[in-house]
């Protein structure tokens, strides 16, 4: 089954089994299957968080259910929930519309409601931590339907308990979001916080921050219809404060955050961007020009010539800042 129309990176890969899951329904049946049920299984939701570096020697679940409610009101909360298979921006736009907020800084990601806990994805100061409340997962080990709270699924920086061993066999089926009733935009992040002053509204809605996040995003990242990617290729790599200072001695306009444990957390961008690398390419894989994190496919581009790509720009970084970048897609 060819994959390269189901990743936003459009890498060539075939899968040896495909299956479309609506629900538990599907899973189920995979379970019980005599021989499908011990293969290898890639959950797959918009595809827009992964590289294919090779075949899929197994099955491909692709999560296609559809379906967003709001659930009603629980202590100053609104509870809205959605199947896996919904697409995120249209999912956020869908709450915007109603007036409710909270998901505005999501604008404009790609991918899918299923994945957005898988990474706990985050955009101009929100993470879907912040706005969580709760999902429902099928257990591929014990054929259970699980509900999991926002401490059960241990979300970290792009990070959650689905990207460990033991969150492996679960399957997200739906997600509910908890969203304030007594809304307030958050403008924590600088570049956001600009851009709503220089709009210029005296009161803005969900809706004109959502609108402002999508033109942000617009200026800065490739639209995966247009040019394959994989939106952020690197975390961004948190130092001690003591590696921070000793860098910053050296780099005095280098970009760092501290963090809540003193911890600082470094821009990647910048650390590639000043290596050299925006805008360059090697073979068919490049470097975004107008943002340094974010790897592209120049066309007809490989898995190996994006992984190529990136062990070149790790090398690099390494060798210039001592800084080790992971990366921030899962590989196949
Ligand atoms: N920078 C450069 N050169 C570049 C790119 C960035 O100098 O080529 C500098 C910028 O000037 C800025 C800093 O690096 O001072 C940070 O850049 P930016 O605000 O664009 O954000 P980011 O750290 O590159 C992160 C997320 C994005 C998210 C944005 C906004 C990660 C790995 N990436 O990017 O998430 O949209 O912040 O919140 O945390 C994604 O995960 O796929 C993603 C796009």
């Amino acid at each position: 089954f060819p994959l390269a129309s189901l990743n936003t990176f459009r890498l060539p890969a075939r899968a040896r089994h495909y299956l479309r899951v609506e629900g538990a329904a599907e899973l189920e049946a995979l379970r019980r299957h005599p021989s499908l049920a011990a293969l290898p299984r890639l959950v797959l939701g918009g595809g827009s968080n992964l590289v294919l570096t090779r075949d899929v020697d197994g099955i491909v679940l692709h999560m296609a259910g559809q379906g967003r409610e709001v659930l009603g009101r629980q202590d100053g909360r609104i509870l809205v929930r959605a199947r896996a298979g919904e697409n995120w921006h249209g999912f956020v736009g869908w709450t915007l519309a109603q007036g409710l907020g909270g998901l505005e800084n999501l604008s404009l990601i790609p991918g899918t409601v299923g994945a957005a806990p898988i990474q706990n994805v985050g955009a101009y100061g929100t993470e879907t931590r912040d706005v969580f409340h709760s999902l429902s997962a099928f257990d591929m080990a014990s054929g259970a339907l699980h509900t999991l709270t926002a401490a059960d699924c241990r979300f970290g920086y792009r990070d959650s308990l689905f990207k460990q061993p033991e969150g492996r066999a679960l399957v997200v089926l739906d997600v509910t979001f908890s969203l304030p009733a007594d809304w307030q935009p958050n403008l924590r992040y600088a570049e956001l916080a600009r851009a709503v002053e220089a709009a210029g509204l005296a009161a803005p809605t969900p809706r004109d921050i959502g609108a402002i996040v999508e033109a942000i995003r617009r200026r800065k990242l490739p639209d995966p219809a247009e040019i394959g990617n994989a939106g952020s290729f690197f975390k961004n790599p948190v130092v001690s404060r003591e590696q921070c200072a000793q860098l910053l001695a050296r780099h005095p306009d280098m970009v760092h955050h501290a963090q809540p444990d003193g911890s600082e957390k470094l821009a990647a961008g910048w650390l590639i961007d000043q290596c050299g690398w925006k805008g360059r390419a090697l073979g068919a894989a490049g470097v975004y020009p107008k943002q340094a994190l974010v790897l592209v496919n120049l066309g007809g581009a490989t898995g190996e010539d994006v992984l190529r790509l990136a062990r070149a720009i790790q090398a690099d970084v390494a060798a210039k800042f001592g800084v080790a970048l992971e990366p921030e897609p899962v590989f196949i």
